[in-house]
């Protein structure tokens, strides 16, 4: 593992090339298979502080980051904002330096704001990975996606990954759009028209309104959430009008004249974007993508950490 990535900061796939995503999947390909040996730990990191700084909720993202840490000997700390001094006015330089003082070497942010991991690592010594900054990108939810993708398909080349849900809030699906066409795969997004943004066709993307289309069309499907906490108007009738043109049912896998694959970055609502039964059936990766999640962090901060 002497190869390094292009980049001192891992803020979103955009700025990655295709040898960086291909160095981290080679790299999580070697973790993953040490994470399933009896013995889980590497002392790679022994000397490494990583602060977790989470200004949003989180359960996969954090709880991953963290045990990828400490699987790799690194000492964590973990900051949550909703039970911190950013409470009482502290910014989040402020925050972030005091935290440094104490000799972190690398930080791992969750904030609400598009842009906010950009601005630290413009502020601060440490690396900086973005664990999902507002509606911007969510690079190691993407790079886990496509990872997850990886084990299911010999190539990306040619492959047809739809995106569907609420793609106007969804990091998710800015971070899935980059990663996927830089490793050659063609992407079509599917959702209501006012959950589509206006930019999309600058993505070079496949647009749709019809989900039924969109899946005789994919090799795979990400079903998105709908981001009713960043939704400050009404963007289509009712949640349960929504669920029946653009939820996934085991009837609509069923009514396809091929297998797909079917992706949820998490959490899930189940009855709304995704049936129970897709969820746990057997088109899903839903489990592998969280597990793949663990050794995708671990390569990310292994090649940050001994890359410099
Ligand atoms: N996929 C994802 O980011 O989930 P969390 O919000 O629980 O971290």
């Amino acid at each position: 593992m002497s190869k390094k990535l292009s980049v001192k900061h891992l803020l979103g796939i955009k700025e990655l090339c295709l040898d960086d995503i291909e160095l981290i999947f080679e790299t999580a390909d070697t973790f993953k298979e040490l994470i399933n040996r009896p013995i889980k730990k590497v002392p790679s990191l022994r000397d490494i502080t990583i602060a977790n700084v989470f200004f949003e909720n989180s359960t996969r993202t954090r709880l991953s980051f963290e045990l990828a840490e400490k699987r790799l000997s690194a000492d964590v700390l973990n900051f949550s904002a909703s039970s911190s001094s950013v409470n009482k006015g502290e910014t989040l330089i402020d925050t972030v330096n005091n935290i440094l003082a104490m000799k972190v070497d690398m930080v791992v942010m969750r904030h609400p704001s598009a842009g906010a991991a950009k601005f630290l690592s413009q502020h601060i010594n440490a690396s900086v990975i973005n664990a999902g900054d507002g509606t911007h990108e969510h690079p190691t939810q993407a790079l886990l996606d496509a990872f997850s993708l990886r084990e299911k398909f010999n190539s990306f080349k040619d492959l047809k990954v739809a995106i569907v849900g609420d793609i106007l809030h969804s990091r998710v699906a800015l971070s899935n759009i980059f990663c996927l066409q830089k490793l050659g795969a063609h992407v079509m997004v599917c959702g209501p028209s006012t959950l589509i943004p206006k930019y999309i066709k600058e993505l070079n993307v496949e647009v749709s309104h019809n989900l039924e289309e969109t899946l005789n069309w994919c090799d795979a499907a990400n079903m998105l959430r709908i981001q009713l906490e960043r939704q400050d108007v009404q963007y289509f009738p009712s949640i349960r009008e929504y669920s029946s043109r653009f939820g996934l049912t085991q009837k609509k896998l069923d009514a396809l004249k091929k297998e797909i694959v079917v992706l949820h970055p998490g959490p899930i609502n189940r009855g709304v974007e995704i049936s129970s039964d897709v969820a746990d059936g057997k088109n899903s990766v839903i489990l592998s993508q969280v597990e793949n999640g663990v050794a995708i962090r671990m390569a990310a901060i292994y090649l940050l950490a001994t890359g410099k």
